[in-house]
């Protein structure tokens, strides 16, 4: 089993260190977004956390079920209201099986870098497209390696710099690993994180959705279906299981 990153404190306060995330108007967008592509459902959400796109999606009718490794992430789903409508298998996304088929399989937030070998983003595409029902589709939300905006030589990236918070992406072209290193300051103390992350580019991501039995469908720049450009920081991508 991987690793479990999110473990109790993060899952505390997962909120409040990722405000941005729970801003309305992003949570709507990739409602509005899922709900669309889902139909009559189910939907299942791999690394379903704590439910920050699941549970608006369960209130707009579609059944959504969750695979998620860390049981402290489930909990705060559970305490929520409308948890009781989301089953959670917990387990990897790559290896899970659960039971029945879906027409909207989706991973958001860059959650496919969890996986830190080739072979376990691949073997999760595989897992997708086997839970999928044919003609199913597969959404992932992931950020685009920021590998461009590093300065010739270096490998550090940093992406948030406040009082409070200190973030910042060292990259490893030779593994394909960025780890992801956090300073928060919280209440005057001082939390230090660093989790790797296997950063993967849209057209890897698209030969893994090959080799699983899925064609790329639509590729986005954001919720809204911007136009993916060279300039996108993130892409929205969705595959489709062959009918
Ligand atoms: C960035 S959070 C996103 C949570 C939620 N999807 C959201 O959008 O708010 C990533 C979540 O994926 C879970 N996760 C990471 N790797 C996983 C794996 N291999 N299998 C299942 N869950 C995983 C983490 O525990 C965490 O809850």
């Amino acid at each position: 089993m991987p690793e479990i990153n999110f473990d109790e404190w993060i899952a505390q306060r997962y909120a409040t260190l990722w405000p941005e995330l729970f801003d309305p108007a992003v949570v709507d967008s990739a409602v509005n977004f899922l709900a669309d592509l889902a139909g009559a459902g189910p939907a299942l959400e791999l690394g379903i956390g704590t439910g920050r796109v699941a549970l608006p999606l369960s209130r707009r009718g579609v059944r959504v079920h969750g695979i998620e490794l860390s049981p402290a992430m489930v909990a705060q789903l559970q305490v929520q209201p409308g948890a009781s409508d989301i089953s959670v298998t917990i387990g990897d996304f790559a290896t899970a099986e659960v039971g029945g088929t879906f027409t909207l399989a989706y991973l958001l937030r860059n959650t496919i870098t969890n996986l830190t070998t080739q072979d376990e983003q691949v073997e999760s595409f595989r897992n997708v497209a086997a839970l999928l029902e044919p003609g199913g589709r597969f959404v992932i939300e992931n950020y685009i390696p920021e590998l461009q905006r590093l300065p010739p030589g270096e490998t550090i990236h940093v992406f948030t710099a406040t009082p409070a918070h200190v973030g910042f992406e060292e990259y490893d072209v030779a593994t394909q690993i960025a780890f992801s290193h956090h300073y928060w300051v919280i209440d005057g103390q001082l939390e230090i994180r660093s989790t790797p992350h296997r950063y993967v580019w849209p057209s890897e991501l698209d030969l893994m959705a090959r080799l699983a039995g899925m064609r790329l469908r639509e590729r986005w720049g954001g919720w809204h279906r911007e136009a993916f450009t060279s300039e996108s920081r993130n892409h929205i991508s969705v595959w489709e299981r062959a009918p």
